[in-house]
């Protein structure tokens, strides 16, 4: 399937995935994109034809499609068998793994085992790991073994219990640690940085010190690349939107009124007419 709106990442390539390398050399060329979560072959099928040419198969799975509170329950089954639905539904985007929480903070070693069951069961180009000094040995190891490794830093919903809540990272002083573990991580061989909620200034200081990408995400304008989770992009989640959640679409209203629609014709009779019968 190609993609019929190519982003600058995409270019010409219409042949293959898009790799890691492809993403340094948007970063040298000032080139933004997007990233987006998807958690199955359709919707990873319909955001690469969008044009969208990195999906990440985000632990945020725990809670927009398993229904949990936090991303803490999900498991590494769980996440290695939606990735391979993103694999199998795409064939230009780099999808990226997300290691879910407890599958490698024990040890890098840990980590190696978790990362290296998404490489071979699900097809994954790449995994996501959230942290900054405290995981640096354990990215060293993955890129040493050639697992490309996309870090996390700021905002990390894994360590909700140990933040105190979901809240924006970096404020004053601690900006100062969040520049240390970007560095940190890039050192250690991470070739890509997300950035969840920190201050703009915060982030756009990262950015230009850092020369692999930043992808933020309630960071401001100012990272290489943005991702957001396709439900807050589309509209589908309910109640509360952080501040950084701008819908393009509103799915929610969309699925209502058509289901209800189809609803009122089921029960007067009207669906399925002769049209929609076999003879
Ligand atoms: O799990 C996830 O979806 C994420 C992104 C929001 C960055 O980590």
């Amino acid at each position: 399937m190609s993609p019929t709106k190519p982003s600058s990442v995409y270019g010409n390539i219409t042949h293959r995935r898009i790799t890691v390398n492809d993403l340094a050399r948007a970063k040298q060329e000032h080139e933004k994109w997007a990233m987006v979560t998807a958690y199955d072959a359709l919707i990873g099928g319909a955001l690469e034809e969008a044009g969208i040419p990195v999906l990440l198969v985000g632990d945020s799975a725990a809670m927009v499609v398993l229904g949990y509170d936090s991303t803490l329950p999900i498991t590494v089954d769980d996440l290695v068998l939606l990735t391979g639905a993103v694999v199998r539904g795409t064939s230009r985007a780099l999808v990226v793994a997300d290691l879910p929480f407890g599958s490698y903070q024990e040890s890098p070693e840990v980590a190696l085992r978790s990362a290296n069951r998404f490489l071979k069961e699900s097809g994954a180009h790449a995994v996501k790991l959230e942290g900054g000094q405290q995981v640096v040995p354990h990215i060293h190891l993955l890129a040493a073994s050639g697992i490309p490794v996309m870090a996390h830093v700021g905002l990390t919903p894994q360590y909700v219990n140990t933040l105190g809540g979901y809240k924006v990272q970096g404020r004053g002083e601690a900006g100062h640690q969040l520049l240390e573990d970007s560095l940190a991580v890039q050192e250690a061989g991470a070739f890509a940085v997300v950035l969840e909620a920190v201050p703009r200034d915060l982030a756009d200081r990262v950015t230009k010190e850092l020369d692999i990408p930043t992808i933020g995400i309630g960071a401001g304008n100012v990272t290489d690349a943005q991702v957001l989770v396709w439900q807050d992009l589309l509209g589908l989640t309910p109640g509360h939107k952080p501040k950084f959640v701008q819908p393009y679409a509103n799915l929610r209203e969309t699925i209502v009124d058509a289901v209800s629609s189809w609803q009122d014709d089921v029960v007067s009779g009207a669906y399925p007419d002769l049209d929609h019968s076999y003879s």
